[in-house]
């Protein structure tokens, strides 16, 4: 087992027929009304239910959806994951309004059959997002084994996350989605293969510097697109016109840039640029011959000498990490980097994992995911690992010291 879950418990470790089991998973799906746009986050839990199911225990699934600010919020149902995972599953999945209400009880001590319970959005409970003690008291009232399989949320100290297997003690560990996203980001810091190139996009340098500060000793190349690079040839003294620039974070771009090179290690910037007058201007979208952006321009997606660069980069590669998009990919006019960068991903013949948020929407879109190694889904969580940072909801799983709480 890799070092990120030393001592954590996983389900296998516990008996489940029977037994209540409440599944903390990370739903949080992204819809248009009613319709799910991308069930991802709802097929990479299904092996962790079907798991429950075949051991015979009663499942309470739970999870947020989106960021409510209250329970009167209906466009946060999660009756649209009520339905779908009723199809998927093959059995009624009975969405809870109320989690303590006596319907849950009456399910569970009743006439529980073949129906699972899901639990209606936990951010309705102002108590989820405080972390508070109470709600989760209320949860182990009815719950004798609580496992977290919401990688997606495990960078959140909430209470179904942090208070709740707290006091679940013991009775507390992961499923398999959360396994597995560790075991594929721990491999990409410890004895990756390589040559590994790390692809880095997105809009802020700011969001990524930790990520970089733990990569730059590790990998053997950077390949910097999306709006980040504009910060990047700024600091070159590129002329980069109207395109996003972090001013302050020039002087960094500079330095790192210093740094790869003193190490020996490749940087791939763009050369060339797709740029508009304006953000989502098609009507004025052209190519740059050069790396230069005129001064009423801004760069919107990388250019196809870029893209040729980036590929090349990309070929021999024996681990690539790739977070955040090449240009303005949401819009078919800014789209093509990425895609070509998301295809040159696929057809590099190692190891080729994807951090979660937009790079993953975009392999989606690409229809290239099947041809990944692993595709994180959770973008925030497997950032924040990645970065050295503890994730609460894995912490809170580890041993802690016989005198501290226990459910036994
Ligand atoms: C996500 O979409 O990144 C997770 O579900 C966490 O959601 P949050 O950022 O609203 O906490």
């Amino acid at each position: 087992m890799s070092s990120g879950l030393r001592g954590i418990k996983t389900i296998r470790d516990f008996d489940l027929a029977g037994k209540t089991v409440f599944l903390r998973l990370d739903l949080n799906v992204p819809l248009d009304g009613t319709r799910i746009t991308d069930e991802t986050r709802i097929t990479a839990s299904l092996p962790t239910i079907q798991y429950c199911l075949d051991k015979g225990a009663k499942l309470i699934v739970a999870s947020h959806l989106g960021r409510p600010k209250s329970a009167d919020d209906r466009q946060y149902s999660l009756e649209p994951v009520a339905k779908r995972l009723t199809e998927l599953l093959n059995r009624e999945v009975v969405l809870m309004e109320e989690p303590d209400s006596e319907g849950v009880k009456h399910i569970l001590y009743g006439n529980m059959k073949n129906e699972i319970i899901l639990l209606e959005n936990l951010r309705f409970d102002k108590g989820e997002t405080d972390n508070s003690i109470e709600l989760a008291n209320m949860w182990a009232s009815y719950t004798d084994i609580y496992i977290n399989d919401a990688f997606g949320a495990s960078h959140r100290a909430h209470a179904s996350i942090h208070a709740f297997p707290e006091i679940m003690g013991k009775k507390a560990g992961i499923g398999f989605l959360i396994e597995k996203e560790i075991k594929m980001l721990d491999s990409l810091m410890d004895h990756p293969k390589k040559p590994y190139i790390a692809v880095l996009g997105g809009s802020k340098i700011s969001d990524k510097i930790d990520v970089i500060e733990k990569l730059i000793d590790i990998v053997d190349g950077f390949i910097i697109g999306g709006a980040m690079a504009y910060t990047f040839l700024k600091a070159q003294n590129v002329p980069v016109g109207k395109s996003l620039v972090e001013a302050d974070k020039v002087k960094y771009a500079k330095e790192m840039i210093q740094r790869i090179e003193a190490r020996g290690k490749t940087l791939l910037i763009p050369v060339d640029h797709v740029v508009s007058t304006a953000f989502g201007n098609v009507e004025n979208k052209k190519v740059t011959p050069t790396a230069v952006i005129g001064e009423n321009e801004m760069g919107l997606d990388i250019g196809p000498q870029t893209i040729k660069n980036f590929t090349a980069g990309l070929a021999k590669a024996a681990t690539v990490f790739w977070n955040g998009p090449m240009g303005v990919f949401e819009n078919p006019a800014f789209a093509e980097g990425t895609f070509a960068i998301a295809k040159a991903i696929a057809n590099s013949p190692g190891v080729k994992i994807v951090g979660g948020g937009d790079s993953a929407a975009a392999v989606e879109a690409s229809g290239l995911a099947d041809k990944m190694t692993h595709i994180s889904t959770g973008g925030g969580a497997s950032l924040e690992y990645l970065q050295g940072e503890k994730l609460p909801g894995l912490e809170v799983l580890r041993p802690r010291k016989q005198s501290e709480q226990n459910i036994e």
